[in-house]
């Protein structure tokens, strides 16, 4: 049975020991029970119905090529039958999360590991983990786009070597800012013409009914230019919004940044300071200073 209580761990969070040594296991798609299908159906036409005016053209484009839709949690051979021609990338399935070596090694060969359980219908915004509609719905549609595919593969590979040397904390600061929490310049239709606006491509965003809003529309955070070693500088938040999002100009940015040798920046990341997510630098490329509002309201409401 797929059926989990609200509390449940899962993968490595649970102590799971793998059966195979990359820890994919089957999909099990036939377990999945019919509460677990009407959970991916609510999640899934939340976000259908929100993203076409949030998300980048990409990511949209990508939702619509792929077999995804509203009567079931998705089967994973289905998806790899459209995703595989396409970039050459497979999603296959794990318990849960996995250890880095193991996630960055299935990066590097174009597969990406997706939870196959789903969130409980009484937590649907509340995520501990990343369940099958995070990592589906939130980063296959980019898997389907070029650009994206080759970016994360190079960064499993750059992820391998990050671990050896022991620099993992400043390389996963780029997947977050990018990969989860990214958003991209976007010409769109405006009255007056042809405007710029700010789209989401990132998978942790544009899988959250909340944050798919809040990221593009609300004043409180900074949205600023990426900057990869400012980037690589900045913590960031795990257990709520973001309070800073960087972006791109293009996604073609990130080709240019797959290819970088890391090497010189790490050395440079040993000395110099670190930033707290929501600091705004005089040097950053502004595109919106956020007032602070959302972050001022939970510190008064947790005081
Ligand atoms: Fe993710």
């Amino acid at each position: 049975m797929n059926a989990q209580p609200a509390a449940a761990k899962h993968g490595l969070a649970a102590g799971l020991s793998p059966t195979r040594t990359d820890w994919t296991i089957d999909q099990g798609w036939k377990n999945y029970t019919a509460h677990e299908h009407a959970t991916w159906k609510t999640l899934f036409e939340r976000q259908t119905a929100l993203l076409p005016q949030l998300a980048c053209r990409e990511f949209v484009e990508g939702m619509r090529a792929l077999p995804l839709s509203a009567d079931s949690i998705p089967e994973f051979a289905a998806l790899n039958e459209v995703l595989k021609p396409r970039t050459g990338w497979q999603v296959v399935a794990v318990p849960g999360l996995v250890p880095d070596e193991v996630f960055f090694d299935h990066l590097a060969n174009r597969r990406f590991p997706s939870g196959n359980f789903i969130r409980s219908a009484d937590q649907l915004d509340y995520l501990q983990e990343p369940d099958v509609f995070h990592d589906v719905f939130g980063h296959v549609p980019m898997l389907m786009h070029p650009v994206m595919a080759d970016f994360i593969q190079l960064y499993g590979e750059a992820g391998l070597r990050a671990q050896r040397i022991g620099k993992l904390t400043e390389l996963a600061r780029v997947y977050w800012y990018t990969v989860e929490f990214g958003l991209v310049k976007e010409k769109v239709k405006a009255e007056a013409g042809v405007e710029d606006a700010l789209r989401i491509y990132g998978a942790g965003i544009a899988s959250s009914f909340t944050e798919s809003v809040f990221s593009v529309q609300s004043p409180s955070p900074h949205r600023i230019g990426f900057d990869l070693e400012r980037v690589m500088r900045t913590n960031y938040r795990i257990d709520d919004f973001q309070e800073c999002y960087f972006v791109l100009d293009s996604l073609d940015d990130l080709l240019a940044l797959a290819r970088i040798d890391f090497d010189p920046i790490y050395e440079r990341l040993n000395s110099g300071p670190n930033y707290a997510p929501g600091d705004l630098l005089t040097t950053d490329r502004v595109f919106q200073c956020g007032d602070g509002g959302y972050v001022r309201g939970q510190a008064t409401a947790v005081g």
